[in-house]
């Protein structure tokens, strides 16, 4: 982390500024007897590896890659053959070689934009700051042929043809008869940079008006258009921001919505919009939000990136399609209306499930027979393209209404061919089932990077039924109003009484923990029934007059009110265990939440799906497997 952080010695931890959410003040810190990080700021938290995979975007097992590498290990790979690996080494130090031309490529060009009033001229014409131009590294291609001959110390060095910055005429001709020359000239240079900050190629634009309007890098073994995302490394910290990433059409949008404070935009490199590319983005944020132009043009573009979005799009995740005025896109838009404006226009944009209705009924007469079945003809690949779950639940439903299907009907339509639920879970009698038992639940999640493992069958163990009794019985607030009191604190002692008692005496002995707790942990502390409850409520009081202070003096105060039994009452010794620290804690009150949750959701699953208590019903689920992915992530 140390790479990636500057770190200060704070005690016996390191202390640094977080780099996953802006701050001025640090409060990111990481711990080298427990090898974790934790920022107080934002919440973040896990370990070497999931820092990483988190700060680089990189996968699990590249991750693991990179750490070995650093520290001169390798990492064993049974499936690969001696010469595979080599084959691999020498691809990868291949890339890192061509990334070393492009910065040197991408250095010079910046130093050659603060040589030239045209192009500083032409970029604050259009509204940009040096700043901003910085942090994107924007550049200047002069004119002339062999700019970048004064750049490289050869200018036949097969790098620079390789990268695509140089181009050769008559390549397979002898040497004699190639002539080679500068790629870009001439040209406002927008380097493109991967996840973790590598050049790998460039976007280059006109300055006056001439053809082609962007001129990009070709396709190299760095550079491959369909996976890249323009402005995604600039945008890692903005993302965690704003909490949603905006999709849009060109790298002048990317930089002009920086410039109006919206760090968390993204374009594709002049293609469609791939599923690579949402795969991507949703490693870094669980929202986005696709911009598109109003024209024809745009909403065909908007079809392309529905059907990207399609397979990834889980219940917990949001996908929004926003649609400009006709003559505009979000850098004229912003520059004209201001970002408060298209802001707006952001919380305004349409969801997928509407999205996907109407790119369906598009050009269909749903007051036919044959419009309507033409409707259901589009909306098949789309509905069936979606993951498992309660959203391809729900809009089955939305289509069937539609076109006047009797649910059923249409489920059984679509579903033929598609292997029996009970066939593909676990016996059915045992799976969580609000429906009809016509679709599992829940999904497994999304396909497993390795085609060869098995799909694990069944939704996962958490949901078993069974398991949940024994792991909560519902009280106190988290019953159903006007049922009998349960006991809590009855014997054998059961998991949630357990888990109560862990929070609440690591809060007895660290009780400074409370003020850094979100109101919500607070009020689900306040929640917990019987002693426990009263408990937190008899600590918060104290602490509102007495401040946080050692166990002594909270030892002191508990025996004066008579409750000290009671606090001992909880557990035999109170200093029993390891010295807990916070993020202990939180994940305590993470399992408590979960807990909370599910004996919620699992009172409301009987709702009818047309009241409002369903409602409530899908916010829960949703925040359940929210709350199970954050725990399921590494870290
Ligand atoms: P636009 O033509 O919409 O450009 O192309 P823009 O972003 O609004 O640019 P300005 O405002 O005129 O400077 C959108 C994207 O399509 C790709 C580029 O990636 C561009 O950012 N494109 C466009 C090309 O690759 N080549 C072109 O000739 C034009
Ligand atoms: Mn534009």
């Amino acid at each position: 982390m140390g790479r990636h952080v500057e770190l200060k010695k704070a005690g016996i931890n390191h202390k640094g500024l977080c780099p996953f959410h802006g701050e001025k003040s640090p409060s990111f810190i990481v711990s080298p007897t427990r090898q974790t990080y934790h920022c107080f700021g934002c919440g973040v938290h896990g370990n070497a590896l999931g820092f990483l995979m988190e700060y680089s975007g990189l996968g699990f097992v590249e991750a693991v890659q990179d750490l070995a590498q650093q520290v001169g290990m390798t990492v064993p790979e049974d499936e690969r053959s001696a010469e595979e690996r080599e084959r691999a080494a020498q691809q990868k130090k291949r890339q890192a070689t061509l990334s070393d031309v492009l910065l040197k490529a991408s250095d010079h060009y910046r130093l050659q934009l603060k040589k030239s009033p045209r192009a500083i001229d032409y970029l604050k014409k259009r509204g940009l700051t040096g700043q901003i131009a910085a942090q994107f590294a924007l550049g200047y291609a002069p004119e002339g042929w062999r700019s970048l001959a004064s750049a490289f110390p050869s200018y036949e060095d097969p790098l620079l043809a390789e990268t695509g910055m140089v181009i050769v005429q008559n390549a397979e001709g002898p040497e004699a008869e190639q002539k080679r020359y500068d790629r870009f000239r001439d040209r406002i240079m927008f380097p493109i940079r991967n996840v973790q900050g590598e050049t790998i190629g460039f976007g280059g634009r006109v300055l006056d008006k001439g053809e082609p309007k962007y001129l990009n890098s070709p396709e190299t073994p760095v550079f491959s258009k369909g996976r890249e995302l323009y402005g995604l490394f600039e945008a890692r910290v903005g993302l965690r921001q704003r909490g949603y990433a905006l999709v849009v059409e060109g790298y002048m949008d990317v930089v002009a919505l920086a410039q109006s404070g919206f760090h968390n935009a993204v374009a594709t490199l002049g293609t469609a919009c791939t599923a690579e590319h949402v795969q991507k983005l949703f490693r870094f944020t669980e929202s986005v939000v696709f911009s598109f132009d109003g024209d024809a043009a745009g909403r065909r573009a908007a079809g392309r990136a529905l059907e990207a979005a399609l397979p990834h799009a889980s219940d917990v995740r949001s996908v929004k399609f926003l649609f400009l005025p006709a003559e505009h896109d979000p850098d004229s838009y912003v520059r004209e209306f201001g970002a408060e404006a298209f802001e707006r226009y952001v919380n305004e944009a349409v969801p997928l499930s509407r999205q996907l209705m109407e790119s369906a009924a598009e050009g269909c007469d749903l007051g036919s027979a044959e419009g309507r079945a033409r409707m259901l003809a589009n909306a098949k690949p789309l509905w069936q393209a979606l993951p498992t779950g309660l959203l391809k639940r729900q809009l089955l439903g939305e289509l069937a209404r539609r076109t006047q299907l009797p649910d059923q009907e249409l489920m059984s339509l679509w579903q033929l061919g598609t292997p029996a639920p009970a066939a593909r879970g676990g016996p059915a009698h045992e799976t969580f089932d609000a429906f009809d038992g016509h679709e599992p639940f829940f999904d497994h999640g999304e396909p497993p990077a390795h085609p060869e493992e098995p799909v694990a069958s069944g939704p996962p163990k958490s949901w078993k039924k069974k398991e949940w009794k024994k792991d909560w019985k519902p009280s106190g607030n988290w019953k159903r109003r006007g049922e009998p009191e349960d006991e809590t604190l009855g014997t054998p002692r059961h998991q949630p009484a357990a888990k109560a008692d862990h929070a609440v005496r690591m809060l007895l002995l660290n009780s400074a923990w409370w003020v850094q707790l979100s109101p919500e942990d607070q009020l689900l502390l306040h929640e917990l029934p019987g002693v426990h409850g009263e408990m937190i409520a008899w600590l918060e009081r104290h602490l509102i007059n007495h401040g946080a202070g050692a166990w002594s003096a909270l030892e002191a105060a508990l025996a004066e009110d008579e409750l000290l039994d009671r606090a001992r009452h909880l557990s035999r010794d109170l200093h029993s265990e390891p010295e807990p620290e916070f993020e202990d804690f939180q994940a305590v009150i993470k399992a408590l939440r979960l807990l909370q949750l599910k004996t919620e959701s699992q009172r409301l699953a009987a709702s009818n799906p047309q009241g409002p208590a369903f409602e409530r019903f899908k916010q829960v689920l949703e925040q359940i497997r929210a709350l199970e992915a954050v725990s399921n992530s590494p870290g």
